[in-house]
């Protein structure tokens, strides 16, 4: 265990390692070029593809929650995003111009890869983004991306989950770019800031005193919420999953604007509700929504940039990560959850 207590906090503290791994050969930090040696995708044959279906389970289905949103935004493709086990027995419409993207850290799990062959049988391209080398899924799919991250221990997800958001980021970034819908000054910006992270991670892992505070206050509570908006609701879905698989606590994440459509009634006096104010675009509703859960008493953990003086006033605490690109934020903002 390296000195550590358990897997899981030696795999926390190997991410920095692990998403340079994921980085290297990929991203050139003087070029500031995003590539993948291995697809050598020209922009004729990213031109045609007319949707792209995210195929997993879990963890790495929230992965690829998140790189929906990178891929749509980056590279301007519609994307959906499914459940292995439901998209194996749902008869999906795919077809040759499709491409089915099918993430799995084992690469072996028998639902996601019956998901793999049944894209395969139906016409589709199909790429693996996985972290075992030679696993079946790997094997089986057309291209492969490995995550690098290092073999896995613990049972639950932390380094497989933040490589599997990085190279689902470099992804859209790289298909961004061959498709012509990403300007080559948001790409370098992007892999300018990638750079940075390993170092930010590790940085935010030295201090974790503020993190065993919460632990020991609301480490006996029943139920956490967990919100945020956009990419914030995307790692919010993770770190709920987290939570109840850790601590045995019954959590829940939704994305913030939905909450008055029934859940408020859950919101009661002394409930820990984290909410992640990262994404800039959506931040004054994402605030609003804070002032709707703390009116009813919550106790509210905020999760925010550095420099963000105004979340401070309404949540009770706030853990700030180093401020960055929104496209960024969630490979930070997920480190406390
Ligand atoms: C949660 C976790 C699981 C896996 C899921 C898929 O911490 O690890 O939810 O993400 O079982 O596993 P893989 O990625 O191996 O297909």
């Amino acid at each position: 265990k390296g000195g550590f207590e358990h897997f899981m906090l030696k795999e926390i503290y190997e991410q920095p390692k692990a998403m340079r791994d994921t980085m290297t050969g990929r991203l050139n930090a003087e070029s500031k070029l995003i590539t993948f040696p291995e697809l050598n995708w020209t922009p004729d044959e990213m031109s045609d593809i007319n949707k792209i279906f995210i195929v997993a389970c879990g963890t790495a289905y929230h992965a690829g929650i998140v790189g929906k949103y990178y891929l749509e935004q980056l590279a301007r493709v519609p994307v959906e995003v499914d459940i292995a086990s439901e998209f194996r027995y749902r008869n999906p419409v795919l077809e040759p111009e499709s491409m089915a993207v099918i993430i799995s850290q084992s690469g072996e799990t028998s639902d996601t890869l019956a998901a793999l062959r049944e894209a395969k049988r139906l016409g589709s391209r199909t790429l693996a983004v996985t972290n075992v080398v030679g696993s079946s899924i790997a094997r089986e799919a057309d291209q492969v991306v490995y995550t690098y991250a290092g073999p896995e221990i613990a049972v639950a997800s932390t380094k497989a989950y933040t490589t599997q958001l990085l190279a689902m980021l470099m992804l859209a970034v790289y298909v961004g770019r061959l498709r012509g819908s990403l300007a080559e000054e948001k790409a370098e910006a992007l892999a300018t800031g990638l750079v940075s992270i390993p170092e930010q991670i590790h940085k935010m892992l030295e201090d974790v005193d503020q993190i065993k505070v919460f632990a020991r206050e609301y480490g006996s509570s029943e139920d956490a919420f967990f919100l945020g908006r956009s990419l914030d609701y995307a790692v919010a879905l993770e770190g709920a999953l987290k939570l109840k698989e850790i601590s045995y606590i019954h959590a829940e994440a939704y994305a913030a604007g939905e909450l008055k459509h029934g859940t408020l009634a859950l919101i009661v006096s002394g409930v820990p509700v984290i909410v992640l104010a990262t994404q800039m675009d959506v931040y004054d509703k994402t605030v609003s929504n804070l002032q709707e859960v703390k009116a009813r008493e919550a106790v509210v953990i905020a999760i925010g940039f550095e420099g963000d003086t105004s979340l401070g006033k309404y949540a009770d605490h706030v853990i700030y990560i180093p401020k960055t690109d929104k496209y960024l934020a969630p490979l930070l903002a997920v480190l406390p959850l």
